[in-house]
Formats: structure tokens, sequence, C-alpha cells
């Protein structure tokens, strides 16, 4: 028997998403597999420590081997690299650390030529502070038009010595940042809502908008596919920058709370700026990084004149518990459907451990990414893996004198970071830094323990983590019964989730303590050994 669910309100019909009508469900990214590269940690190609852009295209094979659709690149642009480049000095270049733009022009060559397209960041909420911008407005003084491009306010109390309200910093401490005027006293305060490196932008200025125009034509001309839009619920702020009515320090998630920092409605005339200029580049895809949990507003950024794609967090943020997954997928669903878009998924990125290690670690968070993996592939949509997921890579602890994540100074070293998920990729070799470089020196340390866990290690094995990310991939590529846009509940014993795809394909997790009986079908796949035909705990089988 099974439960027919419609867009997770339990009331009958199948859930369904991404079915607007207008040639959005044709595109190539509707149901694409975008490989995420974090390019300090992929490959180093000219032994400084630090992967490049050279270093991606060397690795062009292996990328292709995965069954990919396309890459997502994390910031390449001119940048100090105060936030690892999420602090853009100069959007319209690449970085010297990363090649140059000659590297980029390579790159994408090379993926074109393998049939992968390639998608940058874009980082509109704020720039560098060594930005020209930003330099010129320092230089300029208050009540200038150069400050007018950035949040500049005066304190407030005696002698201006208190910020301007009471906002935090994502990384930790104040939202604010006095300065020294030109006369060398303390002046005016500026916002940045991460690290005092990164001044908010004015979007109320339209030369802000003006510029972006400029940077996405430049890229976009030049043969990129797409971008990932960075902190794309935020940009707009609050008329009158009110107070936060509860201190939420760490938090980029807009939630029940109002926070006044996140998901301003004047974001979405952004938004709508934005996909004029992607209009005009029919195969462009945008993808906001939109932690808003609220189903209704979540779909707002998904509406025809906005994002293409929105990374929905619910999957991600779920426990390895069935309710807690069936309810992030519903919710999910029920978000892009309600907007009539196609879905995205994600277990991983830059900014969260990694997933065996949010399962639990060791052998079970492994199973549990994997089964994890399978639950994500089998449903309707767009799909992002993470450098190095493929590979089963767990996060690593580092010795505080390794820490380069700008969190754990802005945090008064109370938080660690996110370095613990950007530890460059292993490739070969016994010992670190299992050839990631030359350099024995890498701008974070691999650990000795992940001999094991090498590309060429896993390369040959069928029993590898590479063999199995490989196989679903390409079944989820070739295989019929992935298509179509609806799941439907299947009834499954308790502390597992069983869905069937319009097409035809049967997806049961056990996130159990027993094994289960599988339904009828042929397995397909699995992501552990079965027991005497049954599904173990920790695992989840395919079935057509
Ligand atoms: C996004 C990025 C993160 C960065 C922040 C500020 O959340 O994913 O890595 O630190 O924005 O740009």
């Amino acid at each position: 028997m099974s439960e027919n669910i419609e867009a997770g309100s339990r009331s009958g019909g199948d859930i369904e998403a991404g079915s607007r009508s207008g040639g959005d469900i044709e595109a190539w990214w509707s149901r694409a597999l975008f490989y995420q590269v974090y390019p300090r940690s992929f490959y180093d190609s000219n032994g400084d420590g630090f992967g490049d852009l050279d270093g991606v295209t060397a690795k062009m094979g292996y990328i292709a081997s995965l069954g990919v659709d396309a890459i997502w690149l994390n910031p390449v642009m001119v940048s100090p690299m105060a936030d690892n480049g999420y602090d853009v000095a100069d959007p319209r270049d690449v970085d010297p650390l990363f090649g140059g733009i000659g590297a980029l022009d390579r790159l994408t060559d090379a993926a074109h030529a393998a049939g992968i397209k390639v998608t940058m960041d874009l980082v509109p909420n704020h720039t560098s502070s060594a930005h020209p911008w930003f330099q010129a407005a320092l230089a300029a003084g208050p009540g200038s038009d150069a400050r007018e491009r950035y949040i500049f306010r005066d304190g407030v109390g005696p002698g201006g010595t208190q910020p301007p309200n009471n906002w935090v910093s994502i990384f930790g401490g104040p939202a604010w940042s006095r300065i020294d005027e030109a006369d060398g006293n303390p002046g005016q305060w500026y916002l940045h809502l991460f690290d005092a490196e990164q001044p908010d932008l004015n979007w109320d200025n339209p030369e802000v908008f003006e510029d972006l125009e400029k940077t996405l034509r430049f890229w976009l001309e030049r043969g990129i596919d797409g971008f990932r839009i960075d902190v794309a619920h935020g940009m707009a702020k609050p008329p009158g920058l009110p107070d936060m009515a509860a201190i939420k320090a760490e938090v980029l998630l807009a939630d029940i709370d109002d926070d006044p920092r996140f998901n301003n409605d004047g974001v979405h005339d952004i938004h709508r700026q934005i996909r004029q200029v992607f209009d005009d580049y029919a195969n462009a895809v945008a993808i906001g990084e939109v932690w808003v949990y609220d189903n209704e507003q979540f779909a707002q950024y998904l509406r025809p004149d906005e994002l293409h794609l929105a990374f929905n967090f619910r999957l991600l943020r779920a426990e390895f518990d069935a309710e807690d997954i069936r309810g992030a997928i519903e919710n999910s669903l029920t978000a892009a459907h309600i907007a009539d878009a196609t879905p995205s998924w994600t277990l991983a990125n830059h900014d969260v451990d990694r997933a065996p290690t949010r399962y639990g670690g060791g052998d079970a968070g492994l199973d549990r990414a994997k089964a994890m993996t399978m639950a994500m592939l089998a449903l309707p949509g767009a799909v992002f893996i993470y450098n190095g997921e493929e590979l089963g890579l767990p996060n690593v602890d580092l010795p505080d004198e390794a820490l380069r994540d700008p969190v754990w100074e802005r945090s008064g070293h109370t938080r660690r970071g996110r370095d613990a998920s950007r530890i460059p990729v292993p490739w070969d070799g016994d010992a670190p830094p299992f050839g990631f470089s030359d350099n024995p020196d890498t701008w974070l340390p691999l650990p000795a323990d992940w001999a094991a866990l090498t590309v060429e290690k896993q390369d040959d094995d069928p029993a590898s983590a590479l063999a199995f990310y490989r196989r679903a991939i390409e079944l989820r590529c070739r295989r019929g019964e992935f298509e179509g846009s609806t799941i439907e509940w299947l009834d499954s014993p308790a502390d597992t989730i069983a869905f069937r795809r319009d097409g035809g394909l049967v997806c049961v997790l056990n996130a159990g303590t027993r094994a289960i009986a599988l339904p009828d079908g042929d397995v397909l796949l699995a992501s552990a050994e079965l027991i005497d035909g049954e599904l173990p705990p920790d695992a989840a089988a395919w079935l057509v």
C-alpha cells in the first residue's frame, strides 16, 4: 500500500516539483549534478602549497570520470583572501594565487571540451576592504558619494563610541567596525555582516547593481555558464537598520524569528534585476545560497523572474533519522513546488562539517553518508556534491596553529571555523600531502591517516567510496527510472523511508537498528551488502 502526498501536505496526490512551463524543465541544470571545486584545496600545479586553476584543469579527466554535468568553482576573483576569496577586491579578474584569468580560460576550455559546464561564485553582498571603492570611501570622508556605496553610520552615545545598532557578525563579534578618519581621529562605523575586511555594500545605491551587471556580463561573455550567488538572502537591509530582537551570532539562517540582517523584502527586487541580465544568456543558471527556513519565503526566491535554483539546506541539516529526513525532503519539495521550480539538494559544502563526521564519524558515519547520498540522488532536481565527498573524506581536527578560517580569530578562539572540511584532496602516494602539491607546506595540512583514502587507492577498488559514487551517479544519469518530477511515499517499517519516482525507481533508506526486508523488485544498487536479501541499518537501496 502506498501513501500519496501532495507537496508535503499529506492530503493526496504526488509531490511534484520542477514542472514550470516555459522551458525550465528542459534546461540543462534542471537535473544536473554539480561538482563543487574548492580551488585552493583541489590540486596545486605550481608547488606553492595552494591549489590553483591549472590544477583543476590537470584533473579534468578525474572530474569527467565522476560523470558530473557542471563544476561550481568557489571564488577565484582577485582577493586579499581574508575569507578565502569571499572578500573580492576586483570582481573582473582572477587572483594570481589561482593562476590569473588565463588559467580560468584554460579550465573553461578543458571543461567544455569534456562536456562539463562551469559556474563561478559571485559575491554581491560585500566586497573586500581592499576594493578601490572601499579605499575611496575611507579617503573621501563622511557624507561623500564614495561612502554611499557602503553602509557607513555615525556611532551612538557620547563621542559616537558605540556601534550604530546591535547587529553581530556571522563570524563573531560586532557587525560594525569604527574607522579612523583622515585627521587620524576615530570617526564613522561601517557594517560588515562577516569579517571586518568584508564591508557590506549599500544596495540602495544604483551604482552597486550597475557594477554587478558589468561583472556578470564580463564572465558570461567569456563563456561562464552561470553563478552560485553568495548570501543571496542578504544584500537588502531594512530601512533604519533596526536592532536585532534576539542576538543570533553564528546564524546565517533566517528562520521564523525576525532577523533584520537577512531575507528583507527588498532582496527580491535585486534578484529581479540580476535575473534580467541572466535572461540575455539563454543557458546561464543563477543558483542562490538561500538560508531561509520558511517554505513560502524560500519559494519567493524561485519565482520565474528571480533565481533558477536555490540551495535548500534542510536535507543537509537533517539528522540521520527517518522522520527528520522525510520531513526535509517533503519540505524541500514543497518549497520548490510553491514556485513551480526545480529543487536543489546538497549534503555538503565548504561551510559545514563533512557528512561522514556529521552522521557520527567512523565507518557508521560513512555508511550513513552513502545512504543519504542515494536518497539525494534518487530525488528530482539538481544535486550538488562537494569535492572529496566522493572519497568519503571526514572532517580533520587541526591544531590551533593550523587554523586559517577568520572565524577562529573573530570569535576570540571560541569557534574553530570551517577549515576541518576544507582540507586538500589526497590524490596519491603514501604520505602527506598525498600528491596534492610538490610542496610539503600546504595551506592546510593533510593528515597521515588519509593514506587509504587517496584517489589512487580508491580508483581500482570496487568496494571504495569512489567506486560507489561513480556507480550511483552513472545510474542516475543513465536510467530512465530516475525521470519525472514527482515522488510517492511508500509504506515502510519504523525508522525507514521509502519512495518511488514517477519513472519507477524505488529508494529505501534504513535509519533504524535492524535489517529490513526490501519491497519487490530488482536491486539496482545498495550502499551496503544485503544480509540474506535484507537491507542492513545505515544503508539505502535502489530498486526497479
Ligand atoms: C557564504 C560562503 C562562506 C563565506 C560567506 C561570506 O556563506 O559560503 O564561505 O564565508 O558567504 O561571503
